[in-house]
């Protein structure tokens, strides 16, 4: 096969520190790139094929996307990543970036890092019915990203707007902090809790109220970020928590497993959509953290900054024995 025909790109998951929910409505948001990857091989081909099965209309809604965006032609996926679906952790952020990767490349688009962020949170927008660019960006450029960040605090990125809000991102130095993500299993499909928040918001001053006091908070934490006070920045991820549960995004076992970190970390939330998922902790104890998760139901996923974004590679890892996810 000539190289033009295939291409394999892989782009990692994130975590959100702060701000989760509220940076759909444009409020500061702070997420870094995790050291899990979404890989895939693409190709064209006569029919669109996904992990070899013909895709059926209507589904996977984010390579249509992408595929609409750059007015390409058919193609053929496989993909692999050992990042858990719906869990809060990027999954379809990475996928949409390292598809939008690999479609500019094998139809000779522009392959600018904003390029493939905007193609991929298109794709995020169309799939989940409202979305805003923290997952798909980070998830593209890799390292620590701020949202609507007025702190001089890093290089600008790109500027999105959609939907009547803009969102300027920024790059941010990944801090030297610990996290330890605890996974509850619960598949929580990011879309219907969106939803959800928007459906309480029109209907309950009070959950605007709850929007803008996150935001508020989201650029003390990124204040925190900036001093390295883990101390400031914990309390504030523990207080994004409680204000995330009256939006009505945690569930029983997110703050099962939050209550059990807290006693050995600075500040622990849930993070992403929630209603199942994930949530982190800020720790210097790490082992502790998992234990507690693990104690009380969770699965600790040891998890590392990742500074590397969207990227080609020569191969997929372990001959793609990871689970499929997609
Ligand atoms: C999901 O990881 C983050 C949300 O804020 C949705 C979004 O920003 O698109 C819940």
């Amino acid at each position: 096969m000539n190289e033009q025909d295939c291409v394999i790109t892989s782009a990692p998951g994130k975590m959100i520190i702060l701000g989760e929910h509220s940076v759909v409505y444009g409020k500061p948001a702070v997420a870094l790139a995790i050291d899990r990857r979404f890989y895939c091989k693409v190709q064209r081909s006569q029919d669109f094929v996904v992990n070899g099965y013909r895709a059926m209309a209507g589904s996977h809604p984010h390579i249509r996307s992408i595929l609409h965006d750059n007015r390409a032609g058919n193609i053929t996926v496989s993909a692999v990543t050992d990042i858990p679906t719906s869990s809060g952790l990027g999954s379809s952020a990475a996928l949409s970036s390292s598809i939008a990767l690999a479609v500019r490349r094998l139809f000779e688009r522009d392959v600018t890092e904003e390029a493939i962020a905007n193609d991929a949170f298109n794709a995020e927008w169309f799939a989940q019915g409202r979305a805003s660019p923290i997952d798909t960006s980070t998830c593209t450029h890799g390292r620590g990203v701020a949202i609507n960040n007025p702190v001089d605090m890093g290089k600008a990125l790109w500027k999105i707007s959609k939907g009547g809000n803009t969102w300027n991102v920024t790059d941010i130095d990944v801090p030297d902090m610990t996290f330890v993500v605890g996974y509850t299993g619960i598949y929580a499909p990011t879309g219907p809790i969106v939803e959800k928040v928007r459906k309480f918001k029109e209907r309950n001053g009070f959950a605007k109220d709850i929007i803008d006091e996150m935001g508020l908070i989201a650029l003390l934490g990124l204040n925190a970020i900036r001093r390295g006070d883990k101390e400031d920045l914990g309390e504030i991820m523990t207080r994004n928590h409680k204000l995330l549960s009256i939006l009505g995004v945690s569930c029983k076992e997110l703050n099962k497993l939050v209550n059990a970190s807290l006693p050995h970390s600075y500040g622990a939330k849930l993070t992403g959509s929630g209603g199942g998922g994930s949530m982190i902790a800020l720790t210097d104890e790490p082992e502790a953290v998992c234990e507690a998760i693990r104690l009380h139901g969770g699965t600790p996923i040891v998890v590392h900054t990742e500074t590397e974004g969207v990227r080609v590679e020569n191969n997929v890892p372990n001959n793609g024995t990871f689970p499929l996810e997609l």
